[in-house]
Order: structure tokens, then C-alpha cells, then sequence
């Protein structure tokens, strides 16, 4: 995993942030009670969101994500704890959280199916898995464009794919869906689901 995106992440995000993110990580976040889990938590845009958890589990395999996530840590209202793990393989035991969280960071996980394995594991029996993701457009033509690009978008941003279908990623996972916002046409998800 590279370095120069984390060390510039947050400025990249900017302008995404202000103008769509922080609204939808805010509508999502604010969801999360008892114990939560969230995956790649990257440099922790999530962590100012959390209101009502008892306690956050942060797993996130890039030091350098992590190290730029302790100022939010800090600054956070409720405990979290940051630690450095891929959510293929989870240092957890079976039914140890009532929730999880995931932002933007299915289309980067090397392996979605293994990873929704792990999560069902971890998670407690009807416990719920909440995710804000950019995913493959149901337009045929806006599909193959995103496919297409792929590749090199993969390359210049640390194994990013453009064309992840994670709403049926979530479903063939045996999960149950809830709930599904769309944004920008379906570009973004907001997606709840139950164990
Ligand atoms: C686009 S960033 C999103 C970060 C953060 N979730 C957010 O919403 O800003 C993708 C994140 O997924 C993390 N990631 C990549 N592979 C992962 C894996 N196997 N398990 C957990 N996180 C992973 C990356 O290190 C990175 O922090």
C-alpha cells in the first residue's frame, strides 16, 4: 500500500467533503450504538460523527492512515481505539459487535467477499452493517466506462475500483438489506443491512 495518498488524503477529500461527504458520513454515522466496529477508517473522517456508541473499534491497515487518525481520536465524543488490520482477517472473536461501519473502503479491499465473510463473523447475530460506498452504475454504458478505467484509477489510487457492485456484494453475502439511499444517480450508496 502506497504513502503519498494517505499523506494527502484529507486534502484530496476536501472539496468532496464539503460539498457531499460530511452530510452522508453525518446521516450514517449518527446511527451507530453499543459496541461498533468500522473498517479502514483511514484517517478517521468518521470518527467527529459518532454520538451514541458505547465504544469504537477502529481497524485500519495503513500506518500512515492510522498515525493521521489520532488527532481525531482525540478530539472525538465518544472512546475509540485505532488499530492496525485488514478486515479479511480480523483479530476478533465471533459475535463481538453490535454494529459495523465501512466507508468508501469496499472498492479498495483486495477481496469484498472474504472481508463480508469476516464481518458476519464478528458481528452479532441480526447486528447491522452500515456504508456509505461509491459503486458500479446500473446504466450499461456508464458500467463499462467505469470498468474500463479501472485499471489505471486501481494504480493512481491505491487499488481503488470504480466498478464494485457492493450492494450485491452485501446481499450475496447472505446479509439482509434495509435500507438503500442513492446519490448522484446511484454513483454513491448508503446502504443498511442486518446479520
Ligand atoms: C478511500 S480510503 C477510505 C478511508 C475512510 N474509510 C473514509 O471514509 O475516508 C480506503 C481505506 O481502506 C483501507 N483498506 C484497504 N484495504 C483494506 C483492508 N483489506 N482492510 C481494511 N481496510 C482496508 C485503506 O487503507 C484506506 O484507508
Amino acid at each position: 500500500m502506497g504513502k503519498v495518498i494517505p499523506e494527502i488524503y484529507d486534502a484530496l477529500m476536501a472539496p468532496l467533503e464539503r460539498i457531499k461527504f460530511r452530510s452522508i458520513r453525518q446521516f450514517l454515522i449518527q446511527k451507530a450504538e453499543g459496541k461498533v466496529l468500522e473498517i479502514g477508517s483511514g484517517t478517521g473522517l468518521n470518527f467527529p460523527y459518532y454520538t451514541k456508541a458505547e465504544a469504537v473499534t477502529a481497524v485500519e491497515p495503513n500506518p500512515v492512515m492510522l498515525r493521521k487518525s489520532i488527532k481525531r481520536i482525540k478530539a472525538a465524543q465518544v472512546p475509540i481505539e485505532a488499530i492496525q488490520a485488514d478486515a479479511q482477517k480480523l483479530p476478533f472473536s465471533d459475535d463481538s459487535f453490535d454494529m459495523i461501519v465501512g466507508t468508501l473502503v469496499f472498492c479498495t479491499i483486495p477481496h469484498p467477499d472474504i472481508a463480508l465473510k469476516e464481518l458476519r463473523r464478528v458481528l452479532k447475530a441480526h447486528g447491522t452493517l452500515l456504508v456509505f460506498e461509491h459503486v458500479r452504475l446500473d446504466q450499461p454504458t456508464a458500467a463499462k466506462m467505469q470498468k474500463w478505467v479501472t485499471p489505471v484509477w486501481k494504480r493512481m489510487c491505491d487499488g481503488c475500483h470504480l466498478d464494485r457492485n457492493t450492494l450485491a456484494n452485501i446481499k450475496n453475502s447472505g446479509m439482509t438489506i434495509e435500507q438503500v439511499h442513492k446519490y448522484n444517480s446511484g454513483l454513491f450508496l448508503a446502504i443498511q443491512a442486518k446479520n
